[in-house]
C-alpha cells in the first residue's frame, strides 16, 4: 500500500518552513526532532535551558518554560507549524491550551498535537487521557488547522525501566491484558506528514502491528539480551507503594495505579487494538516490538548508543538544581 507521503522529502520549500517542537529532549519529542530534520525542515526546538544543548544542524534552540507563560508568544513567533508535545502532568490542559491561545496571535498555521489513545472517549477512563480530551476541545474550538495523533504506549517506556529489565525483570501491572505498543519514530513519520497539511484536520489512533502480552514482551527481551526476562505483574497496592517509595510524585502515582487498575479488571481492551492508520499514511509497516528491542538493547549492551538524552537530562537539571522529581529512576517508566 503506498502513503500519502514519503516522510523524508528534503526540498527547498520544506527548508524555508519552519517547525516548532517542544520538549525535543524527550522521548516522543526527540524522535520528533530527528525525523524533521531528516525531512529538511528548519526545526525550532523550545526548550527549558537552550545554552545547554549542543548545536546540531538543522535545528535552533528557543527558550520556552511551561510554567512561564510570558515565554509562550515569543517562542512562536514565525513559525508555521506547532508541535504540541508536553509531558504527561495534571498542569498539561493549563500548558497547552496556554499555547494555543498564544498560536492564536501569531503566524502558526498549524498544530500538531500529540494526546493519547482513548482521549475521544465519551469518558476517557484514565487521568491521562482526561487531561488530553480538555486539550483536544480547546484545539477544536480555536479554529487553527490541526491534527491530532493518539498514541498507544510507547515501546521507548521500556528504556525507563532497563535497569530492572538488565536484572531479570519486566514489570508492567497489566496482569493477562495485552498492548499494541507502538515506536515514537512512527509516530514521528506521521507528525512529519502531517505537517505537509495531508491530514489536516484528522484524528488518528496510533498503535503499533500486534498485541503483546507481558509474557510475549518479556520472550523478546530475553531472546535480545540472551538472558532470561521474567514477566512480573504486581498488584495495585503494591505497585503504587512501590512508586511512592522510589520517591514518583504522588499525582503520577495516582494516574498509572487508576490507569493500571482499569487494566487489571478488564477495562482496558482497547490498549490491546490495533489500527492500520501508520501503514495507510506512510506506506511501511509500523515497526515491530521485537525490531525495537532487539535493537535498543542489543545497542545499549554493546555500548555503542548514540546521545544518550536521557541522561543529558539528569545532568543538566542536577547542575542546575532543577526538580528532578519527574525524572528519576523510576521502575517503571510509564508517563502516558
Ligand atoms: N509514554 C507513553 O507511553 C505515552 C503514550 C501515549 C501518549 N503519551 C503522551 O506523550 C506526551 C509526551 O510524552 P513523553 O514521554 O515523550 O515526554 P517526556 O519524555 O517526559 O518529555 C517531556 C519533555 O518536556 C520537557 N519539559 C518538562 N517540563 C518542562 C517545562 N516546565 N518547560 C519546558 N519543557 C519542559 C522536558 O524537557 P527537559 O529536558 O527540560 O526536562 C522533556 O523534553 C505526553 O503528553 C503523554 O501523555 C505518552
Amino acid at each position: 500500500m503506498s502513503g500519502l507521503l514519503s516522510p523524508t522529502p528534503k526540498t527547498n520549500q520544506l527548508m524555508n518552513t519552519n517547525v516548532a517542537i517542544i520538549g525535543s529532549t524527550g522521548r516522543s519529542a526527540s524522535a520528533w526532532t530527528d525525523a524533521f530534520v531528516a525531512a529538511g525542515y528548519a526545526v525550532r526546538s523550545l526548550v527549558r535551558h537552550p545554552r545547554l544543548l549542543p548545536n546540531r544542524p538543522g535545528i535552533r534552540y528557543r527558550r520556552l518554560d511551561l510554567d512561564d507563560p510570558s515565554t509562550y508568544q515569543p517562542a512562536l513567533e514565525d513559525i508555521d507549524t506547532l508541535a504540541l508535545v508536553t509531558p504527561a502532568d495534571p498542569r498539561q490542559p493549563e500548558w497547552e491550551i496556554g499555547l494555543i491561545n498564544a498560536a492564536r496571535n501569531t503566524s502558526v498555521r498549524r498544530i500538531i498535537k500529540l494526546s493519547v489513545i482513548g482521549a475521544d472517549f465519551i469518558f476517557p477512563l484514565s487521568p491521562f487521557a482526561r487531561w488530553h480530551a480538555e486539550i483536544e476541545d480547546a484545539l477544536r474550538t480555536s479554529r487553527i488547522t490541526h491534527v491530532i495523533l493518539r498514541p498507544n504506549f510507547f515501546m521507548q517506556n521500556l528504556l525507563m525501566q532497563k535497569d530492572v529489565i538488565e536484572s531479570g525483570i519486566y514489570m508492567e501491572p497489566i496482569g493477562t491484558a495485552s498492548i499494541s505498543f507502538v515506536d515514537v519514530r512512527d509516530i514521528a513519520d506521521i507528525a512529519v506528514i502531517a505537517a505537509s497539511g495531508a491530514l489536516d484536520d484528522q484524528a488518528l489512533t496510533l498503535t503499533g502491528p500486534e498485541k503483546l502480552s507481558g509474557d510475549e514482551v518479556a520472550a523478546f527481551l530475553s531472546k535480545a539480551t540472551g538472558t532470561a526476562i521474567h514477566f512480573v505483574s504486581p498488584d495495585i497496592s503494591e505497585f503504587r507503594a512501590t512508586l511512592l517509595s522510589r520517591g514518583m510524585p504522588e499525582w503520577h502515582v495516582a494516574a498509572l495505579a487508576e490507569l493500571y487498575s482499569l487494566v487489571q479488571n478488564r477495562h482496558g481492551a482497547y490498549l490491546g487494538s490495533t489500527t492500520s492508520s501508520i501503514e495507510e499514511v506512510t506506506g511501511q509497516s509500523p515497526r515491530t516490538l521485537e525490531e525495537f528491542v532487539n535493537s535498543a538493547f542489543r545497542l545499549r549492551r554493546s555500548g555503542r548508543g548514540s546521545f544518550d538524552w536521557q541522561v543529558a537530562r539528569r545532568f543538566f537539571h542536577q547542575f542546575l538544581g532543577d526538580r528532578l522529581d519527574r525524572d528519576a529512576r523510576w521502575p517503571v517508566g510509564f508517563k502516558l
